[in-house]
């Protein structure tokens, strides 16, 4: 009776434990996934305008890091376009004032781990003839309303996993440099 009191309150003590512990953990996760951002951007509109990944994200294919595009980018069109919506009234402050858009970083790895945009988005392998798609690595992003979410962890299995099933390197030394 005694030993099983014990464990009950062994459960009850750390199951309540275990629960803050979870509740803490989502909210966590939650809040880092989707920061917010100083001008709500909505993706999905974007791309049924037409734009394509590149035009906005130009150095995907050129270098290390994918880039985002500058304000003046934006007002080519938001000078013009939706400019009675909330956002882009916003947007248009930034503007105004020579302020430049301080979006919040998403997706980031570790400093000890090298990932190149270029290598992925220009490979040429017998999977991917055409390169990785962005897809592969963030997800649907073009139906992705505001604010866009982190739809894969970028862990280190995730990496391995697809070199594994694409010959591609296993060295450690190549994320590891
Ligand atoms: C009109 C310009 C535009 C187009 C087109 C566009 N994006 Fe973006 N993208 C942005 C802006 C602005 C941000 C920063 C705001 C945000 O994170 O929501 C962003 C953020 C991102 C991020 C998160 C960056 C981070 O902080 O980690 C990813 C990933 C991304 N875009 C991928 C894509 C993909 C894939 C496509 C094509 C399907 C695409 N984008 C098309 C403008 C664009
Ligand atoms: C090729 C033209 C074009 C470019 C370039 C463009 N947009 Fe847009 N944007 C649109 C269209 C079209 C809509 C949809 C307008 C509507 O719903 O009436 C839109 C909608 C938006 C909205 C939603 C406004 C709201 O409150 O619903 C925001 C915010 C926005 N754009 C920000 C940006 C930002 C930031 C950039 C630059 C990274 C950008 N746009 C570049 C065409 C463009
Ligand atoms: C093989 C996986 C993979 C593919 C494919 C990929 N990305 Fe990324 N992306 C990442 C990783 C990993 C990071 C975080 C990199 C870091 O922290 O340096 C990232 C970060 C970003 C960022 C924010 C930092 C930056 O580099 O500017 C943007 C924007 C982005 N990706 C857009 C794109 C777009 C657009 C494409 C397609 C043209 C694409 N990505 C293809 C894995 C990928
Ligand atoms: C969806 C599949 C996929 C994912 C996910 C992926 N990679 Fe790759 N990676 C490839 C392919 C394909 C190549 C190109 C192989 C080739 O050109 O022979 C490559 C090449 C590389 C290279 C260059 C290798 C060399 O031999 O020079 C590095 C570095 C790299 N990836 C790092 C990463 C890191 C870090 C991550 C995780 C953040 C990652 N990759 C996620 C498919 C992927
Ligand atoms: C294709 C890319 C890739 C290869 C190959 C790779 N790693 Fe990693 N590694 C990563 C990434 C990405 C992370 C960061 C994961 C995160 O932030 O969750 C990481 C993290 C780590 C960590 C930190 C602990 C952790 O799990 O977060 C260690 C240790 C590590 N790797 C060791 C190795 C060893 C040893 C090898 C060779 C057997 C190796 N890695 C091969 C991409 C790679």
């Amino acid at each position: 009776m005694f030993k099983r009191f014990g464990t009950l309150l062994f459960y009850a003590y750390f199951g309540v434990f275990f629960l803050i512990t979870l509740g803490l953990s989502s909210y966590f996760n939650a809040f880092h996934s989707t920061p917010p951002q100083p001008v709500p951007y909505p993706h999905v509109k974007h791309l049924q305008a037409g734009l394509q990944c590149l035009d906005c994200h130009q150095s995907a294919n050129k270098g290390k890091y994918a880039g985002l595009p500058p304000l003046s980018f934006c007002m080519s069109c938001h000078q013009s376009v939706g400019t009675n919506l909330p956002g882009i009234k916003t947007l248009t402050e930034y503007w105004k004032t020579k302020k430049p858009v301080q979006w919040n970083r998403l997706h980031r790895i570790p400093d000890f781990v090298y990932f190149s945009h270029k290598r992925h988005v220009t490979a040429k392998t017998k999977n991917y003839p055409n390169g990785v798609p962005c897809q592969s690595c963030h997800g649907q992003v073009q139906n992705m309303p505001y604010p866009m979410r982190k739809s894969r962890s970028l862990s280190m299995g995730f990496c391995v996993g697809c070199h594994r099933q694409n010959n591609a390197s296993l060295d450690c030394y190549t994320c590891h440099k």
